[in-house]
């Protein structure tokens, strides 16, 4: 599997769960936090096997110019997950929450932006065809792993 296609396609995801939440009427705070609990769930998993998978081997095999950009989308990480945290404690109904989520949502397609114009290009020229294989193979992996865990607490729930 091509890493490249598999970061793409979760962005893909994230967009349309951003969408989503925008869809939805000011007061449906059911939905909205429903929604952003996913947006939460996909965006650690992707950053999580960004920063385990990815971004190491990028980073090796970076000049220093390249190396520039892969700290820089740690930051941007990081950022993120500030956002995220505060997010997770905040009340759906608080005036606060819509903004909060704008603002990740506006962090996120910065950082989607400068990761598929950028980062993403550099790491196809630097990474040879080999390891991009196989890091494609270990994010696969990882993906597989989160959806059994997910299929395990759904039929838990059931029981
Ligand atoms: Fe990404
Ligand atoms: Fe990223």
């Amino acid at each position: 599997m091509d890493p490249i296609e598999l970061i793409k396609e979760d962005h893909r995801r994230v967009e349309a769960l951003f969408e989503e939440y925008g869809a939805y009427a000011d007061d449906a705070y059911i939905q909205k936090a429903e929604v952003v609990e996913t947006i939460i769930a996909e965006l650690e998993a992707h950053t999580e096997m960004e920063e385990t998978i990815a971004y190491p081997v990028f980073r090796e095999a970076a000049d220093s110019e390249d190396e520039k950009k892969v700290e820089e989308a740690y930051a941007e990480h990081d950022v993120a997950k500030n956002l995220m945290d505060e997010l997770k404690s905040l009340d759906p109904q608080d005036p606060q929450f819509d903004a909060k989520v704008q603002v990740l949502k506006e962090s996120i397609e910065h950082h989607v932006e400068e990761e598929e114009t950028d980062l993403l290009p550099s790491a196809e020229e630097n990474v040879s065809g080999e390891e991009m294989a196989r890091i494609g193979e270990e994010m696969q992996a990882f993906k597989d792993a989160r959806d059994d865990e997910a299929l395990d607490a759904a039929s838990e729930a059931e029981l």
